[in-house]
């Protein structure tokens, strides 16, 4: 609890201290944990924008794109998309959004996604969200999220935890090594978990 007030303090003096950059905060976690859900509370709450990577995916595959087809047949492999798709659709997303505030859920995924942001929005988080789930918990919330998406379905939830561990995980180490994530334990009733959220965002005072 100690360290984590630390960090806390520490990300609240870093970002009053720069605001010339938009304020950035990433989201992560597995398949279903959570994090959409609470990137809605938080957006309606801190006025922040909520751009989900998966969301702008999957608009770019049902808008007839060139790349549309690529990008079904990855996200049903419950692969990674090219970054450069990825990061050009939440640059135009960051730059038409008004806001200087932003959730960005579901990203970056891999290092690639990580870096390329880096490279073409420019930026790098100042806090990014961690919400850990355990694997039975996110298998449940998928197979009854019922949203007729392709990837909710046993065969390739197993693949995306897998993705999750493999390539995921890394980045979540990397930015806890900058002292960046802070850990929300996405187990409980949305609410419950959004009352541990909510104290993260409030000590930012942003
Ligand atoms: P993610 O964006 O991480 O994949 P979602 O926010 O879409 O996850 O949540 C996955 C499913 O689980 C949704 O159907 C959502 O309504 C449900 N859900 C989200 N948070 C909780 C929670 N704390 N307890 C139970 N179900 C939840
Ligand atoms: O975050 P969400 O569950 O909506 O992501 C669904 C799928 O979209 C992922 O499993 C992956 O195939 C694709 N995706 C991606 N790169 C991201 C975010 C999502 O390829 N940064
Ligand atoms: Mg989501």
């Amino acid at each position: 609890m100690a360290f984590f007030k630390t960090v806390i303090a520490k990300l609240a003096t870093e970002a009053s201290s720069n605001r010339c950059n938009p304020f950035i905060a990433f989201v992560l976690g597995g398949p279903g944990s959570g994090k959409g859900t609470q990137c809605v509370k938080i957006a309606e709450t801190f006025r922040f924008a909520h751009l989900s990577a998966g969301d702008l995916l999957r608009e770019e595959m049902s808008s007839n794109s060139e790349n549309g087809t690529m990008i079904h047949d990855i996200i049903k492999d419950g692969k990674i998309v090219p970054s450069e798709i990825t990061v050009n659709l939440l640059r135009k997303a960051i730059h038409s959004s008004g806001n200087h505030k932003f959730l960005i859920d579901g990203f970056p995924r891999n290092e690639e996604n990580r870096i390329s942001f880096e490279r073409i929005v420019g930026v790098e988080p100042d806090i990014v969200l961690f919400f850990d789930c355990p694997e039975e918990e996110m298998v449940k919330r998928v197979l009854n999220r019922n949203q007729g998406r392709v990837d909710d379905n046993i065969d390739t939830m197993k693949k995306r935890l897998e993705v999750f561990k493999k390539l995921n995980l890394p980045v979540i180490d990397y930015y806890s090594a900058k002292g960046k994530v802070c850990k929300i334990n996405a187990v409980g009733t949305v609410n419950e978990v959004f009352e541990k959220v909510q104290p993260v965002l409030a000590a930012l005072r942003i």
